[in-house]
């Protein structure tokens, strides 16, 4: 009775966030880079880092996914295992081993994300590897699952990545991240280099994947519709810091800071 009675209740445990980001600082002069950053990410969330070219989006990328130690400032994330791990007091073999399970992260370029010289399965299969899958055939049928979500032909699981197209190669990169199902995915810029139809439909495809695997993201672009179609809350930089910070809607519909009122309205009036 107490069993069922429980059950209906409305869950009241509040959701931990993901990742706790507070103070975060590394800059390369006056400006330069990205200063005294702080939020909460939590499970599932897209957040979107917008602002213009130079204000310290890729700069704040690389500290929140560990690849660059900042000047000041600190990252919990909180495990698969519940336990919250410092970032940057951990040592740089777990931030790897981050990086090749519980996190992904999807560079602009995909011949940066990819290994070119091996097939296209190899590239999905060598994460599951990383996490100790050793069978041949599991292996290949994860391959061929993934090439298959990511809509490339499963024919081409022997090709070389580089006999694919860029939007090809681009959800080839998307595929080996997500084959071993991380928690965390940081992009880059992820449409940026392809035509703009192409995007259209990888955005689709993005969109589609982290709603179905329930995928926190945190996404860098320039570009305010990528930020509205797959964002749930954006941070606004420039000149180093975050400006502005909130639901997406709100940001592109209703800004607050004169820089995002600018932002917003020269996408409008081009
Ligand atoms: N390794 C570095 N050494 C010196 N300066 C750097 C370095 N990396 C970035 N910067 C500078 O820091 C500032 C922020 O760069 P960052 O690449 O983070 O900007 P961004 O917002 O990603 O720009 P974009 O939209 O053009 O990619 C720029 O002025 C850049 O020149
Ligand atoms: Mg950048």
């Amino acid at each position: 009775m107490i069993q069922s009675l429980m059950k209906q209740l409305p869950v009241s445990v509040p959701v931990e966030p993901l990742l706790q980001v507070r103070d975060l600082s590394l800059l390369y002069g006056p400006e330069k880079g990205c200063q005294g950053v702080s939020f909460d990410l939590y499970p599932g969330e897209v957040l979107g880092i917008v602002g213009e070219s130079g204000s310290g989006k890729s700069t704040l990328l690389s500290l929140l996914s560990g690849r660059l130690p900042p000047q000041a400032g600190s990252i919990s994330y909180r495990g698969k295992d519940q336990q919250w791990l410092d970032l940057y007091s951990a040592s740089e073999a777990q931030r790897r081993t981050l990086l090749r399970t519980e996190w992904g992260f999807v560079e602009q370029n995909p011949r940066d994300g990819l290994r070119m010289g091996v097939s296209a399965g190899a590239n999905i299969g060598e994460r599951l590897m990383a996490q100790g899958v050793r069978n041949y055939q599991q292996l290949r049928g994860a391959g061929l699952d993934w090439l298959n979500q990511v809509e490339i032909d499963p024919l081409r699981i022997d090709d070389l990545p580089r006999t694919f197209s860029g939007g090809m190669q681009q959800r080839l990169q998307i595929a080996r991240n997500l084959v071993s199902s991380p928690r965390l995915v940081f992009m880059d810029e992820p449409t940026g280099g392809l035509d703009v139809s192409v995007q259209a439909r990888l955005l689709d495809l993005l969109r589609g994947l982290v709603r179905e695997l329930d995928l926190a993201v945190v996404i860098v672009t320039h570009d305010l519709a990528v930020a509205r179609l797959l964002a749930d809350r954006l941070m606004v930089m420039r000149r180093s810091r975050v400006v502005e910070t909130g639901l997406t809607d709100q940001i592109l519909d209703d800004p607050q800071h004169p820089y995002s009122q600018l932002l917003v309205s020269s996408v409008l009036q081009p």
